[in-house]
């Protein structure tokens, strides 16, 4: 089904900006929080965008209107299809690039893994990769925190969800992935994927013919994995393992391909932004000495062994969840074609219209958040918020896979590093978000410098 709206049906849609479809993307891509900020303004929490491939976008931030998307019969929004510019990179099994039933399948099969549970099973693993990654710092030297939270985040996952225990492959892995994922954070990667022109394979030279290298590399990797994993006697707790083990209602367990495509996607999925998510806790630690103070003296009453007790601090879990709400790592949640009319706030939407829940502009209600562009860590101590107030890993049927997974890693590490480290920040001045492909991201480089190891 075509995502472009007919022109009979637009005049059904919420108003927005007059200019081009071409500035209207320019803006989108280059300046995401005014144009969003600028938009809701002038159009209120329904506004509609046009988005170069994805055509006309909708999108709302007001709780009521998000309830009505995510309540919806999930059947009838494809989110799947609006994601086909990753297919060179995730493939046709991806659970982001799947809709309906074959999505609901792969999501069954994948959940049992991601289970809160399980992850307590990671507990030690992503603390020793902590101070892995920490153990080079040097005091009152100064260090890049995005490179170290990215490397932190990468090796947790290739530990914990593809079990990577080969020395070898597990290098060549802590390499190639970087280069391979520049492809969604790069301007010019991110051309390669939207620019179908320029996919063309002129030898390991071009850019696509670079990529289509690293991929067959990346595969070979990955399907040894897999191999392995099938001939292991017994079954490793690793999400791969689990993954493998897992079988769908007719009793069938995923192929090979499946499993590849799906250990490329939680890698995509997770990497960047846990990554993203971990370095902006930790400028906002730093940079409100208020925040530190209190979240230390938490810290200092807590059993740090004790991983499940860790999950529950309040104001550790406070902490986490201002650092998604005032900057999510994903502005808007993927944005959801309807196979069906959708009543949206008094619209009857057409078929074919595209919906996106604004993450960042229903974060920053001020009914909901007063101050909203204040870091105030006690809002989640104050009250609860619906899931169509507070969506930093979106809803419904394609809510985040790794939700739980992230939070447990962002307050372990979290705990690691400020329990057995101090720092300050090398410069004390305010940090606006940039994009980085579909998320927004610190600026780079952002630093803190170590003053004193415990
Ligand atoms: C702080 C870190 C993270 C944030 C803020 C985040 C946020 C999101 C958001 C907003 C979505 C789209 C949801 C929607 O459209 O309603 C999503 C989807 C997804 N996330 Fe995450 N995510 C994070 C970490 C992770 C991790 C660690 C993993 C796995 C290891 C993961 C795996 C996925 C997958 C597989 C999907 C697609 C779900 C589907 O389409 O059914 N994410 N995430």
């Amino acid at each position: 089904m075509s995502t472009t709206i007919t022109p009979q049906l637009t005049q059904n849609l919420p108003s927005g900006p007059s200019s081009s479809a071409l500035w209207q993307m320019l803006q989108w891509i280059g300046r995401p929080l005014e144009f969003m900020e600028a938009c809701a303004y002038e159009y209120g929490d329904l506004f509609t965008l046009r988005l170069g491939s994805l055509g006309q976008v909708i999108f709302c931030s007001h709780p009521q209107g998000i309830e009505e998307i995510f309540t919806a019969d999930p059947k009838q929004m494809d989110a799947g299809k609006n994601n086909s510019v990753l297919l060179p990179i995730l493939g046709n099994a991806s659970l982001l690039l799947l809709d309906g039933e074959p999505h609901q399948r792969q999501r069954q099969l994948l959940m049992p893994p991601f289970h809160g549970e399980r992850m307590r099973a990671y507990g030690s693993s992503i603390t020793q990769i902590t101070e892995a990654v920490a153990s080079p710092w040097q005091v009152n030297k100064p260090f890049d925190v995005r490179g170290a939270m990215q490397a932190i985040s990468l090796n947790v996952i290739l530990k914990t969800v593809f079990g990577v225990t080969n020395s070898e492959r597990y290098q060549v892995l802590q390499q190639l992935l970087p280069n391979f994922l520049d492809l969604t954070g790069s301007p010019v990667g991110a051309s390669l994927l939207f620019l179908r022109g320029l996919q063309k394979d002129w030898g390991a030279w071009s850019p696509w013919g670079r990529f289509l290298r690293m991929r067959s590399q990346l595969d070979h990797l990955l399907y040894q994995q897999i191999a392995e994993h099938r001939n292991q006697s017994e079954l490793g707790a690793d999400i791969l393992s689990l993954m493998l083990a897992a079988e769908d209602e007719d009793g069938n367990p995923m192929t090979n391909v499946e499993l590849r495509d799906e250990l490329v996607t939680l890698l995509l999925a997770g990497h960047e932004t846990t990554a993203s998510a971990l370095t902006w806790a930790l400028y906002w630690i730093h940079f409100l000495p208020e925040v530190r103070d209190k979240l230390m003296a938490e810290l200092a009453t807590a059993d740090l062994n004790d991983a499940k007790g860790i999950q529950r601090l309040p104001y550790l879990n406070a902490v986490c969840s201002e650092t998604l709400r005032i900057y999510p790592i994903a502005p808007i949640t993927a944005p959801r074609t309807t196979k069906i009319p959708l009543s949206l706030m008094g619209y009857t939407l057409p078929i074919g219209a595209t919906v996106a829940p604004c993450i960042y502009l229903t974060h920053r209600r001020p009914e909901l958040y007063p101050n909203p562009q204040a870091f105030q860590p006690e809002r989640f101590l104050d009250r609860q918020f619906s899931p169509y107030e507070y969506l930093p890993f979106g809803g419904s049927n394609r809510r985040c896979l790794g939700m739980i997974f992230a939070l447990f890693e962002m307050k372990l590490v979290l705990t690691t590093l400020l329990t057995r480290y101090q720092f300050q920040l090398e410069r004390s001045q305010p940090l606006k978000p940039v994009r980085r492909g579909v998320t927004l991201a610190p600026p780079s480089p952002f630093k803190l410098i170590l003053t004193q190891r415990f």
